[in-house]
């Protein structure tokens, strides 16, 4: 049995971590601010559910003030799974500096928790996002990350230094995993596979940035969930792409949730947004040979185990906030 830290406890991610991981007979303390960067409705049903498993302690705290460190004194930690950020791209064009104290002050905060507690391993969630405008795809990890298209990008690429530098100074086990789209049940309802899943059921308009060509290589979270976990064995320092191996257009995940349904969608094409890439898609081959990982589940099954989870809550999710 481990002991876990993991921030951002209340998010799509932070939360089936920390349900899998408890399910595993460990023991998990969650700390997260349960900001409202989206509906935090969201972030209290999935809290609800975690509160209610026996080895779960929860922080509703911020991770970028510096004196939430002295929480963690004296719990041992065996790994810290870093997940708690600001995310999402479009927003951190707006509101640039919450990006950067979440993700750069909060990632210094978390890795002090480990040098000064004398936690070993650090694991922390970076984005395909990193990968900027141009890479080759499938994308590895040797692409180059030095001209983020914004400044979520560019806090996770300061965090990721940040993380060498305490690897380097202190020798602290770190992994960084770089997450390709992430989806699956009580995801989150500013990316487009809740928002779609929402809005055709509801008969409500169907709104694309764009022509709708632009793609994704979208990963199931039991996927992300079971890489993440993986990658809190020792490694040194390392970075891995977490990504899913099938990639599809906007456009075509719009009639795959149709066809899923069984209704149809009123599609509104809007502009482009400018913070977003065209198109991503992981090469994945590093986290195979380092984590014996490959995503499982395949765009089919996983949309219609959120089309299902959508169904079965429906009473509540219809009026989750999808600005
Ligand atoms: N979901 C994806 O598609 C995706 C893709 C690439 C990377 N990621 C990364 O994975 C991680 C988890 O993402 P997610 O999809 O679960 O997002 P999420 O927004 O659902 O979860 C992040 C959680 O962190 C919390 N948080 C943010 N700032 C905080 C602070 N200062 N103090 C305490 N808590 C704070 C939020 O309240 C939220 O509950 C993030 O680091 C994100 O950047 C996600």
């Amino acid at each position: 049995m481990a002991h876990y830290l993991i921030t951002g406890a209340a998010g799509f991610i932070g939360a089936r971590t920390s349900q899998t991981l408890i399910e595993q007979g460990h023991t998990v303390v969650g700390i997260d601010n349960v900001n409202d960067a989206y509906d935090p409705r969201m972030k209290e049903y999935r809290l609800k559910k975690l509160t209610a498993l026996p080895g779960f302690k929860f922080h509703r705290r911020d991770i970028s003030e510096k004196p939430c460190i002295e929480l963690f004194k004296d719990e041992n930690f065996d790994a810290v799974i870093h997940l708690a950020a600001r995310a999402g791209v479009r927003y951190s064009v707006e509101n640039p500096w919450s990006f950067l104290e979440s993700n750069v002050i909060g990632t210094l905060n978390m890795l002090e928790v480990c040098r000064q507690y004398g936690c070993k391993k650090f694991v922390m969630a970076s984005t395909s996002s990193i990968y900027g405008e141009n890479p080759p795809y499938p994308t590895p990890e040797s692409a180059s990350s030095s001209e983020p298209m914004q400044p979520y990008a560019a806090s996770k690429k300061g965090a990721e230094a940040l993380v060498h530098s305490y690897h380097h100074l202190y020798g602290i086990d770190a992994t960084v995993v770089r997450y390709f789209t992430v989806y699956g049940p009580a995801g989150r309802p500013d990316l487009a596979m809740f928002r779609f899943v929402q809005w055709i059921i509801e008969g409500q308009p169907v709104r694309v940035n764009g022509d709708g060509n632009q793609s994704r290589g979208f990963t199931y979270i039991d996927d992300i969930v079971r890489g993440t976990i993986l990658a809190t064995k020792p490694l040194g320092y390392e970075i891995v792409n977490l990504g899913g191996h099938e990639v599809i257009s906007i456009n075509d995940l719009v009639k795959l949730t149709e066809e899923l349904t069984g209704l149809k969608a009123n599609v509104q094409y809007g502009p482009p947004n400018l913070a977003d890439m065209l198109t991503n898609q992981a090469d994945v081959s590093k986290a195979m040979e380092l984590l014996g990982w490959e995503p499982q589940v395949n765009l089919r099954m996983g949309l219609k185990n959120l089309i299902d989870w959508y169904l079965q809550e429906r009473e509540w999710a219809k009026d989750v906030l999808t600005p």
